[in-house]
């Protein structure tokens, strides 16, 4: 049985603005196809699909609980036969497309992070606010859950994976702690953090942020290898737009950002040349991607839609286009 869950999706005109130009001219494909890297509820792929009436999709989401609500959602809106699913991380889209046999695509959207589902959803274990397992796997069918990690992992490790992932300054007292305690539940481990967590840190954070907030960032993104899957995205993805073809990236925190921001801005950059070669300016190679105007800078939403959906409030756009193969 499925029940009907809510995501709202974020950015959703500019995402609409970055994506719909790629999907109108086909990109080369026909009919066009988007590839959206994370479905989570189809929120942006409803939208999608009902802008771009001519466009077929590849959906992926590595999160089996998602798939089954976002087939629900697409049948509802009469989207569904226009979806192929893969249920895989999107660091796999090279292979799978490969093996659907496309070479190239119209568009590609991640909306990195986890979705409403996971956290609302007490026994994913993602967040303090409901006692569970701690797990915090997206796809439950892979890898070590955060328990498991948790139960072996050193201090030393424990201590950089707060610090890198979590940017949590008091990363080594809390990482002592949760090794002498090794908790295997949300509430025991929020516990332990809040405990441990030196007096001017608490301070700091308030009454309105949880102790435990930094830390269960690192574990998540730990647990999922969420960096790791970004490069991969980042190393493959681009290859695969047709000309015209757009990358459209929403991150959620800095660590994310800024290696979206790099790797392309590297590609839209002219390939560099040996000082003193006799070329005129319109004779230099030009570089085959480019920033789009509009997004150039990244695309953060209107004071509007964090009043409206707080979730929203750190989210950034990039968008990198394909000019020539
Ligand atoms: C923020 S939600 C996406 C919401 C979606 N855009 C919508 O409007 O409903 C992120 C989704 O991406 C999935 N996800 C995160 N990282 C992934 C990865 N590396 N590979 C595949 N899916 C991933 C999560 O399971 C989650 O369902």
């Amino acid at each position: 049985m499925t029940t009907r869950a809510e995501h709202v999706p974020v950015l959703p005109r500019e995402v609409c603005r970055a994506v719909l130009p790629a999907l109108a001219i086909g990109a080369g494909a026909v009919p066009p196809l988007l590839v959206d890297a994370t479905c989570g509820l189809a929120g942006h792929l409803c939208l999608l699909l009902e802008g771009a009436p001519q466009a077929r999709a590849i959906a992926f989401d590595r999160d089996e609980d998602a798939r089954v609500l976002a087939k629900a959602r697409l049948a509802d809106a009469g989207l569904a036969d226009r979806v192929t699913w893969v249920h895989a991380p999107f660091s796999e889209l090279a292979q799978h497309l490969d093996r659907l046999g496309i070479t190239e695509v119209a568009a590609i959207l991640a909306d990195l992070g986890i979705s409403s589902l996971q956290i609302d959803r007490g026994e994913r274990g993602f967040s303090w606010r409901a006692d569970a397992p701690l797990d915090m796997r997206m796809d439950r069918t892979r890898g070590a859950s955060a328990a498991e990690i948790v139960a072996t992992i050193d201090e030393g490790t424990l201590t950089r994976i707060l610090r890198d992932l979590g940017e949590e300054p008091d990363a080594r007292r809390i990482a002592q702690a949760i090794v002498a305690a090794r908790p295997s539940t949300t509430l025991a481990l929020a516990d332990v953090v809040a405990n441990a967590m030196s007096a001017p840190q608490r301070r700091k954070l308030g009454l309105r942020i949880h102790p435990a907030t930094r830390t269960f960032q690192a574990l998540r993104l730990h647990v999922n290898d969420e960096l790791g899957e970004i490069d991969r995205l980042l190393a493959d993805a681009p290859d695969r737009l047709a000309v015209g073809g757009r990358l459209c990236i929403i991150s959620f925190h800095s660590l994310e950002d800024r290696r979206v921001k790099q790797r392309f801005a590297g590609l839209s950059r002219p390939p560099a040349m040996p000082a003193g070669l006799p070329l005129r300016s319109d004779e230099l190679p030009r570089p085959k991607f480019a920033l789009p105007g509009e997004f150039a800078k990244g695309v953060a939403p209107s004071d509007d839609e964090v009043a409206d959906n707080p979730r929203a409030r750190s989210a950034r756009l990039r968008v990198l286009e394909r000019l020539e193969r």
